[in-house]
């Protein structure tokens, strides 16, 4: 499947629920999500019935997103459908790592090959702050259960907040060096909602090469991630800058919320309902999201904010 602009699309985002265990501050409102009815959110057989029409139509990467996808109760058998369906040749999965311990075994077990972990901070009362109600260590356990667990090419997204965690940026990175992870600072993208950071939160990954000079190049792409690596690392450090945009032009994504809507863009407002939808009209609605994919977003700013009418647990990441 190829949109307008000639990109070929082969990664779908899929979000299983707008739930989570944690209420960070530049994806949530405090009050955390309105649980919404039954009825208005994707069945686990009407997210495989997409997922099987996304392979026809070319996908072959699927990550799970949400919320938090761990805290859905079907998450095993969900993964295990999306795995046995001929086309998906990779799920992957983000997730915040509280709930790792118990079941990143049985994620591995179910077909999911790689995890990415968010990680903003390695200061227990700024972990507290940010998530509203998390722990700390229970994250860390989280990374840890991941490696034992033998998955590879582990991620840490960190959101990078002036302000905030930009005093972390080498104690964050070296956890590239102490474990077999890649460790990836993302510019923290303004989505409509403006009231959790000022201007001075926003600032850009370039930060981060001038607080460690030593960062050698590395010559592979990564997807959305500039590469780079520590002289002792064993994984990579990765470059997220979605306000410039500069990733757009290699876009290869659509993304599925949970309620059931495809997404041409992150930062785009259209959305093209699947719910209670048969295979073909599924394939018509993404073969429209696809065309509707717009050449890039706009360069966000803090005054310039994201035209996507969702706070992030709502769209997946
Ligand atoms: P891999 O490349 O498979 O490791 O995944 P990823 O980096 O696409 O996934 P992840 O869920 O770890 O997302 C990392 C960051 O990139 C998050 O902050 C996402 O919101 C952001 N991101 C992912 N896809 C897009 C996109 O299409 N556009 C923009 N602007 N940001 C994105
Ligand atoms: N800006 C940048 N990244 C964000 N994430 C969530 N909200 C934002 C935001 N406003 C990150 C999470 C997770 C990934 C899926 O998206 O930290 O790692
Ligand atoms: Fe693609 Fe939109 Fe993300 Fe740009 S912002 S990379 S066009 S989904």
């Amino acid at each position: 499947m190829k949109d307008g602009f000639g990109r070929e699309i082969t990664y779908l985002r899929m979000s299983v629920t707008e739930l989570c265990n944690l209420r960070c501050r530049y994806c949530m409102p405090a009050e955390g999500v309105c649980k919404r009815h039954h009825d208005e959110m994707l069945t686990q057989e009407e997210m495989l019935r997409a997922v099987r029409v996304a392979a026809e139509l070319g996908i072959r990467k699927l990550r799970i997103t949400g919320g938090e996808p761990l805290v859905k109760k079907n998450i095993l058998a969900i993964c295990e459908g999306a795995a046995a369906i001929p086309g998906i040749g990779e799920i992957c999965l983000t997730t915040n790592g509280l709930l790792l311990p118990g079941l990143a075994k049985p994620l591995r077990a179910a077909g999911v090959s790689r995890l990415n972990i968010s990680l903003d901070t390695l200061d227990a009362r700024k972990y507290a702050w940010m998530t509203r109600i998390g722990a700390l260590d229970d994250a860390l356990k989280g990374v840890e259960a991941a490696l034992e667990a033998g998955f590879e090419r582990v991620k840490l997204n960190a959101v990078l907040i002036g302000g905030w965690n930009d005093d972390e940026i080498r104690p964050l990175a070296a956890l590239s060096a102490r474990w077999p992870v890649d460790v990836r600072f993302i510019e923290l993208m303004p989505m409509a909602d403006k009231s959790a950071f000022g201007p001075e939160a926003y600032i850009p990954c370039g930060r981060v090469l001038e607080v460690l000079p030593e960062l050698l190049p590395v010559a592979e792409s990564d997807g959305v991630a500039r590469l780079y690596r520590l002289p002792d690392g064993q994984g990579r450090i990765g470059l997220i800058s979605p306000l410039s945009a500069h990733f757009c032009g290699r876009c290869n994504r659509l993304r599925l919320t949970a309620d059931g809507r495809v997404k041409p863009c992150l930062h785009s407002p259209r959305e093209y309902p699947v719910k209670g939808l048969d295979s073909e009209g599924m394939r018509r609605q993404f073969l429209a999201a696809c065309a509707a994919k717009p050449e890039r977003h706009p360069l966000l700013s803090y005054e310039c904010r994201s035209g996507a009418n969702r706070s992030m647990n709502r769209i997946g990441g």
